[in-house]
């Protein structure tokens, strides 16, 4: 089989989607808790846990987070691909994303910041380290605490005969976690 080289070098984390979505919820310097979706998050480490979540310039979310130091990861279910798309197309300086959506907020059980109540799973975070990399901040968050929807988290991780994350492929493309293959016992 032979490679093909992608069109543009730019485009080489296409090949690391789909990937799942959260919605990081904060509180901005404009007074309003915000929510944007993000599909650059990723696991750092367990001992200490901590998560990482890469934010451009263009999302007010960048500025939230420098500014609150906290957010609630929140990751949406099967049924919220209209929602999670809209709100990536609208920025929190302009729009009180939460009232325009009706987003229904519960409080954070170790942050400041509320998380989305029609969530799958909650990851709360306090940012720990912020590495600039050009137009974009890779903030790194401790983790303080993680909770799931009851009944959705099985032996394997999401129990995808009863849900699955939201996994983001690129624009209006998303995805639905698909089949489930076991690697040979050694
Ligand atoms: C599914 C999806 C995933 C996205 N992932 C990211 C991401 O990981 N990082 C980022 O900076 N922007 C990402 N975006 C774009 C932001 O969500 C978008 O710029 C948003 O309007 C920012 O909102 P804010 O200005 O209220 O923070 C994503 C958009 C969508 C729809």
């Amino acid at each position: 089989m032979s490679f093909e080289e992608l069109r543009d070098l730019e485009e080489f984390y296409h090949m690391l989607h789909p990937r799942p979505v959260a919605v990081v919820i904060t509180r901005c310097p404009n007074g309003r808790v915000n929510a944007m979706p993000a599909s650059w998050v990723t696991p750092v480490s367990d001992e200490p846990p901590v998560v990482g979540v890469a934010i451009g310039s263009q999302a007010y979310t960048q500025e939230c987070l420098e500014c609150c130091g906290e957010a609630t990861l929140n990751i949406p279910g099967p049924e919220h691909a209209d929602l999670v798309y809209a709100l990536g197309t609208v920025s929190g300086r302009d729009v009180d994303k939460v009232r325009e959506f009706g987003l229904r907020l519960v409080g954070g059980r170790r942050v400041s910041v509320p998380a989305w109540q029609d969530a799958i799973g909650v990851i709360e975070g306090r940012v720990r380290q912020v590495v600039g990399v050009g137009e974009v901040k890779f903030f790194l968050l401790d983790v303080v605490a993680a909770y799931a929807r009851r009944g959705l988290m099985g032996r394997w991780g999401w129990d995808t005969s009863r849900t699955s994350p939201l996994m983001h492929g690129w624009g209006r493309a998303f995805y639905l976690v698909g089949r489930r293959v076991f690697a040979k016992k050694r």
